[in-house]
């Protein structure tokens, strides 16, 4: 069976300070649990202190992003063999809002997500609609193609990728998808993921949900047969509210 996955994604909060104390009170409240792989992902200036905070807990680390190339004239940019350097284990990749402001594209994600493999990190990788391709009709069109791009070419390393889906309407809103719904999507990922590996490796590939995921929704929504762990905006940014999602997940 697959192991959930419920990671906090801090966007841009949090300083290096803060996120030592947050994750001091996330690993308390997480100490007993097992079951549930749990990584937190600071801001890159967090990622050192993180790291260090991290230590020894079963509390993994990981970025917001990676860079494709190992190093050059690429000024802001970050490597995967940085994140690696400072104990970083996961990193996310493609999330809509790198999409939206950042000019993401599907070709990027891809280019990003075999520098993490490459380096030996798991890539949380990002997909999902806008709710104008949603009201188009454009929903399963825009998933499938975000899952296939983002991952083409990865060969056998496709098992090494865990999957977030995150309608974007979601996000931050407050409005989350009910379980069905979320589930109806997952499936077709795992269907997707099945025609790009084979039924047998799709079945191990985990598949996260993201978007106003909350202690009062996330049973529901984890206890959908495709729907695999979380990753967490908002809510992760507290100790308490962060754990309950995860414990939710055992
Ligand atoms: P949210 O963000 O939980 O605040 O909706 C999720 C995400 O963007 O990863």
């Amino acid at each position: 069976m697959r192991t959930k996955i419920v990671a906090g994604n801090w966007k841009m909060n949090k300083t290096a300070s803060e996120a030592a104390a947050l994750i001091a009170g996330i690993r308390r409240e997480v100490a007993e649990v097992s079951g549930v792989e749990v990584v937190v992902c600071p801001p890159f200036t967090d990622l050192k202190d993180a790291a260090a905070a991290c230590a020894g807990s079963n509390v993994a680390l990981g970025a917001q992003n990676v860079h494709w190339k190992a190093s050059g004239a690429f000024t802001g940019e970050i490597s995967a063999a940085m994140l690696k350097d400072l104990g970083v284990t996961h990193v996310i990749i493609g999330h809509s809002e790198r999409r939206q402001y950042f000019g993401e594209t599907d070709e990027t994600v891809n280019q990003r997500t075999r520098a993490a493999l490459a380096a030996g990190l798991v890539p949380i990788v990002c997909v999902g609609e806008t709710l104008a391709e949603r009201d188009a009709g454009q929903m399963e069109a825009v998933v499938v193609r975000q899952t296939l791009a983002g991952l083409a070419g990865l060969g056998g390393d496709v098992a090494k990728v865990v999957i977030a889906y995150e309608p974007v309407w979601a996000i931050g809103t407050g409005r989350t998808a009910t379980p069905e719904q979320a589930q109806e999507v997952h499936a077709l990922i795992r269907r997707t993921l099945a025609g790009l590996a084979g039924a047998a490796v799709a079945e191990t590939i985990r598949i996260q949900y993201g978007g106003s995921m909350k202690p009062e929704n996330a049973k529901e929504l984890m206890a959908q047969p495709d729907i695999d762990g979380g990753l967490i905006g908002g809510a992760a940014l507290e100790a308490e509210s962060f754990a309950a999602i995860v414990r939710a997940g055992v």
